[in-house]
């Protein structure tokens, strides 16, 4: 007798094996056909129970929802759409469900939609949708890790509470232990942090990138991948509060190998799941289909989920200035025409996801790097170029995602570092252990950021960032 999960069973050919299998109950039909998931995949075993050899209330507790052992005889099937089944020689109710209260939860079976799914976000797991998009999101980290580990990368944990604010990539929370009623206050009614846990005022980080180039100056080539956060009232489709990022850093590496290494590794990690996610990829493809159906033929896409998969892994990224983007823009129809929100009228604009995605969707319908941004839209620690007002950023833009990576050269000159702290009133002093790494055997490096999530939404399809991460947290919800 051996116990198997759904997964094993489905593929085994030991015919007439005795079998035990646990899992919940997708339906129950003509109180004979039991279809069973446990999570492994995303297929149903098929439980044959013959009902003269149940009790009646056995029979009468087999219903959604409910967990159950089945023990049985794997046997081919005789019915279309599975290879194999199982014939229950018994089946043990390990935890009910009553139908009466199913009824009133997103385990009834009937379409419902995600918003609704999103309420009862301990129990979309069981559904179909969120079963595959969540073995996939492990199957990417999974893959994440190798590519790395395949490539001479360590692995390096920078930390979840910080002490400095430096990034400024966006508004922070707070991390405090003080009573809020009663909080310790200096003379002139300012807040005391001297008294607060750390002695100092702390944040949730919202990048280990700082962090992380001090690793990368030691260790030569690491990756951080970690929860980070962010305050941004932002209440968009991709914007989450919480999100896991990706951070490389790499030293010895100018921004053309940054590009390079990012390319690399996005084609990588997708080939993975097209190789090892066939079936939970082909039912997301074909709900995707079904929901592009009921667009205007206009919104449908050209290409189905796997296509799309396929025509990043196979071509080139477009490599493109922010200047050159910048006339592309300038001279588009919906620019002209007066139809973006925001108009770009001359260099130094910052670009908003409308022309993020005019470029990608619209101009080169491809992945798109874009490349040496005006300095004073981007963060202090990129490298100046000899232009004097440009810096060696990077932002990879995808179809229907828009920025997918943000990363960059980083400023390796101990003056040029200090002067553009000067004029942007960072406090070199809470910096001191960032401007060391200038200081001792400084180099050329880089590194960049993937939003998780966003992938996640990519290689799933899924519309809403919401739906690619179990517990979301956002403006004025953090359920569960
Ligand atoms: O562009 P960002 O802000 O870059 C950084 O934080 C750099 N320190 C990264 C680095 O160079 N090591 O963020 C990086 C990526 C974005 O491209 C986007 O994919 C994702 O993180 N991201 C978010 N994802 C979900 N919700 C949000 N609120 C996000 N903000 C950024
Ligand atoms: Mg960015």
């Amino acid at each position: 007798m051996i116990t198997g999960k759904v997964a094993e069973l489905l593929e085994s050919t030991q015919y007439l094996q005795e079998v035990v299998v646990n899992g919940w109950v997708r339906s129950f039909r003509s109180n004979r056909f039991i279809a069973l998931n446990d999570g492994s995949t995303i297929n149903n075993l098929q439980c044959v129970v013959d009902y003269e050899k149940l009790s009646e209330d056995t029979l009468r507790r087999i219903t959604v929802g409910a967990a159950i052992k089945v023990k049985g005889t794997l046997v081919e099937s005789q019915g279309s759409g599975q290879k194999v089944e199982v014939q229950a020689n018994s089946v043990e109710i390990l935890g009910d469900a009553d139908p009466e209260e199913v009824k009133l939860t997103i385990l009834s079976p009937k379409r419902h939609s995600f918003e609704k799914l999103r309420e009862q976000a301990h129990l979309r797991v069981r559904t179909n949708t969120f079963g595959a998009v969540m073995r996939l999101r492990s199957k990417l980290a999974f893959a994440i890790h190798s590519y790395f580990q395949e490539n001479n990368f360590h692995f390096v944990n920078t930390p979840i509470i910080t002490g400095s604010d430096a990034e400024g990539a966006g508004e922070m929370f707070k991390v405090t232990s003080f009573d809020l009623d009663n909080v310790p206050r200096n003379e002139d009614g300012s807040v005391n942090y001297r008294e607060d846990f750390f002695g100092k005022e702390t944040n949730l980080t919202v990048s280990g990138q700082l962090e992380g180039e001090t690793y990368a100056l030691g260790l030569g080539q690491i990756y951080t991948f970690g929860p980070t956060f962010r305050a941004e009232n932002s209440n968009t489709s991709r914007h989450l509060a919480e999100f896991w990022m990706v951070e490389p850093e790499m030293a010895f590496c100018d921004l053309a190998g940054n590009m390079d290494i990012a390319e690399k590794f996005i084609k990588y990690v997708l080939k993975y799941i097209l190789d090892n996610c066939k079936d939970d990829l082909a039912f997301l493809e074909e709900r995707l289909a079904n929901e592009d159906k009921s667009k205007p033929e206009a919104e449908r896409s050209p290409m189905n989920l796997t296509e799309k998969l396929k025509f990043v892994i196979e071509n080139n990224f477009k490599r493109v200035s922010y200047t050159e983007a910048i006339d592309i823009l300038k001279n588009s129809k919906p620019n002209k025409k007066k139809k973006f929100n925001y108009i770009i009228e001359e260099w130094g604009a910052d670009l908003q996801s409308e022309h993020e995605r005019y470029l990608v969707e619209k101009h080169f319908k491809c992945p798109v790097i874009l490349f040496d941004y005006p300095a004073n839209i981007k963060a202090f620690y990129m490298r100046l170029n000899e232009d004097g007002k440009t810096v060696r950023a990077m932002d990879i833009l995808f179809p229907g995602i828009g920025e997918i990576v943000g990363g960059s050269q980083r400023e390796e000159r101990l003056e040029v570092l200090q002067k553009k702290m000067q004029a942007l009133d960072i406090d070199e002093k809470e910096l001191w252990w960032y401007l060391d790494t200038r200081r001792f055997g400084t180099c050329v490096h880089s590194g960049f950021g993937l939003g998780f999530e966003r992938l996640v939404q990519f290689a799933t399809g899924m519309g809403n960032i919401r739906d690619v991460i179990p517990y979301p947290r956002t403006p004025l919800n953090a359920e569960f």
